[in-house]
């Protein structure tokens, strides 16, 4: 596996950064991945757009997120996955410096380190069948709009839910349920999709939005709004979006139904589109 590290492509078990990595010390960085269908990258535009938005909010310099697209093109060469389902990792940090809490010297340079590696996807039956979630304090800090790389209480989350053999754990923050550890979180009522408002307390997922354009599409009503915890169990189907979890139904959560215990028709069909806009 070849891998791209501060504009060199080379082998995986090359790849070394420093100790000082403020990365590996204060998990001072960003990410994205990035869903490679068949070989072509599914929207690589926003990706880019949010990195940047996470590189100016931490007020990272780095001036190559244009490059990105070629970047990734080579990875993707590189690694024999043309025509591949394939998944793009980037992450980007403040760069190696002897530890100290504040900013390096200006000049520091930024590490880059984008890896593209064959993907397999879930099980079909996750789809066709739904799956489970857990609700979880939500105890994270108040800037969950950046896709920062410290993750651990996103860890600390996701670790019970798959303990239990759940597929996700939904934050709750008093008493609203706001997005999974990994995903967002859409409930339906009456035929209306309904998710958290794009703020500072969940992650602007990029597929959220396509799931916004998709309902649009099939003139599905869709709004921001709250979905309080004591509103979960009165949803006629729940379902997660994100870029390797698409759009999944959830059919319990907390080992209680949602709806019937099945997938609903809503989620089906925004799955469906969602896989018809991912192939075209
Ligand atoms: N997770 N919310 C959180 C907390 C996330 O970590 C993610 C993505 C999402 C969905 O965003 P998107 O649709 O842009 O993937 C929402 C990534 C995939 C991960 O950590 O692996």
């Amino acid at each position: 596996m070849i891998v791209y590290l501060n504009g060199d492509y080379i082998p995986h078990e090359e790849a070394r950064i420093s100790v000082d990595d403020r990365g590996f010390l204060f998990a001072d960085g960003i990410y994205e991945v990035v869903r490679i269908y068949a070989g072509t990258p599914y929207r690589m535009g926003p990706h880019i757009e949010r990195a940047r938005r996470g590189l100016a909010a931490l007020d990272i310099r780095y001036d190559g997120l244009d490059s990105l697209p070629d970047v990734t093109g080579e990875l993707i060469r590189r690694n024999d996955l043309d025509g591949a389902e394939a998944t793009l990792y980037l992450e980007i940090t403040r760069g190696a410096a002897p530890r100290k809490h504040a900013f390096p010297p200006a000049g520091t340079p930024p590490t880059v380190y984008a890896a593209a590696k064959p993907y397999t996807d879930h099980p079909p039956e996750y789809w066709t069948e739904g799956v489970a979630a857990i609700t979880v304090p939500d105890n994270r800090w108040a800037r969950c709009d950046i896709k920062s790389i410290s993750l651990l209480p996103n860890v600390l989350a996701n670790q019970p839910a798959h303990a239990e053999d759940a597929f996700e754990a939904l934050y709750v923050r008093d008493g609203i349920v706001l997005e999974g550890s990994h995903s967002n979180l859409f409930a339906v009522y009456d035929g209306e999709l309904v998710t958290y408002p794009v703020s500072n307390f969940i992650l602007a997922g990029i597929t959220r939005a396509v799931v916004f354009e998709l309902a649009d599409e099939l003139g599905i009503p869709a709004r921001e709004g709250l979905i309080p915890e004591w509103r979960l169990f009165d949803a006629d189907e729940l379902f997660l979006s994100g870029t390797t979890t698409e759009v999944m139904p959830v059919v319990t959560v907390d080992g209680k139904p949602i709806g019937d215990g099945s997938p609903g028709p809503v989620a089906t069909r925004l799955q469906e589109a969602f896989k018809r806009t991912a192939a075209a």
